[in-house]
């Protein structure tokens, strides 16, 4: 049967921000396309979202590192007659090591679900939404993006494309109706510091409640706001590096990173 229903599309809706992504589009009415690699937990999410809300999310389990993935998702959405409203690129993981002792093929892992297939996504359905004139774009970045991030080598340069990403794309959109939003927590308490085993250093002493960064992210993305620095904490810190020399900023982000 053919769908014409507004869709949120979230990346990452298995767990952590993506969850509360997901049904913080759900509350307000709206569908879902849920995407990840664990479909039990996918089920169990579009289980309580039609039970809760009564809308009936289409689950697709797909692994973004695999570079025909993002492909085949957009097909999928697209059979279904899905027409996407909101793109959340959510799906994301870090590492955490000195590069030069890391897997290499994890850190291109990292990168092409982070990097790549946020900006193929993206691509995929940008047309479409520019064609309508409504839309609207929601990348997962970091305070990461901000700063050079040794022993995440990887996972900070990653956030940094994602943020110059997105704030380019902000802008070339402006007077489309459609808008691109890049949302940067600082550690957050998300399934994200044990994957990356990092739930041991100081950048973890004390993290964000998730469901409200993801609160913060969906009504920056509303507003159309394109950098979107949750907490007052945050916003210091990030004034407190843009004015300290790079030299420092290394220093430092080495210190919280480090095992
Ligand atoms: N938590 C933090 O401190 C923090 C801070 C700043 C930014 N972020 C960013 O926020 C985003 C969400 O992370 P989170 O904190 O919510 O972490 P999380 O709890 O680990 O969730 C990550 C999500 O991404 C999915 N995912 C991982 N690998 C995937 C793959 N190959 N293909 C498809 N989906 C995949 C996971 O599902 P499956 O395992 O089921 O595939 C899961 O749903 C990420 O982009 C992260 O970089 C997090």
């Amino acid at each position: 049967m053919q769908r014409t229903a507004k869709t949120a599309l979230v990346t990452g809706a298995s767990a952590g921000l993506g969850t509360h992504f997901a049904r913080l589009f759900a509350q307000d009415g709206h569908d879902l396309v849920l995407v990840a690699r664990r479909q039990d937990k996918l089920d169990q999410l579009a289980t309580e979202l039609r039970e809760v809300y009564g809308i009936h999310p289409t689950v697709i389990a797909a692994d973004l590192t695999d570079p025909k993935a993002p492909l085949h998702l957009h097909e999928e959405v697209m059979r279904a007659g899905i027409e996407v409203e909101f793109l959340v690129n959510n799906a994301g993981f870090g590492t955490s090591g000195a590069f030069a002792e890391l897997n290499l093929a994890r850190e291109l892992d990292l990168i092409e679900l982070n990097v790549k297939a946020l900006t193929q996504l993206t691509g995929l359905v940008l047309p479409a939404m520019v064609a309508r004139r409504s839309g609207r774009i929601l990348n997962l970045g970091s305070m990461a993006g901000f700063l050079p991030g040794p022993f995440m080598a990887t996972y900070y340069a990653s956030k940094a494309y994602v943020l110059s990403f997105t704030e380019a794309l902000a802008y070339e959109l402006r007077g489309t109706g459609v808008t691109a939003t890049v949302l940067c927590p600082g550690a957050t308490a998300t399934e994200f510091a044990r994957v990356a085993g990092i739930e041991s250093t100081a950048l973890f002493t004390s993290s964000a409640d998730a469901a409200s960064i993801a609160l913060y992210g969906y009504r920056s993305m509303l507003k159309g706001k394109t950098i979107a620095v949750p907490g007052v904490k945050a916003k210091l810190s990030l004034e407190s590096l843009r004015v300290s020399p790079r030299a420092v900023v290394r220093v430092l982000a080495a210190h919280l990173n480090k095992p």
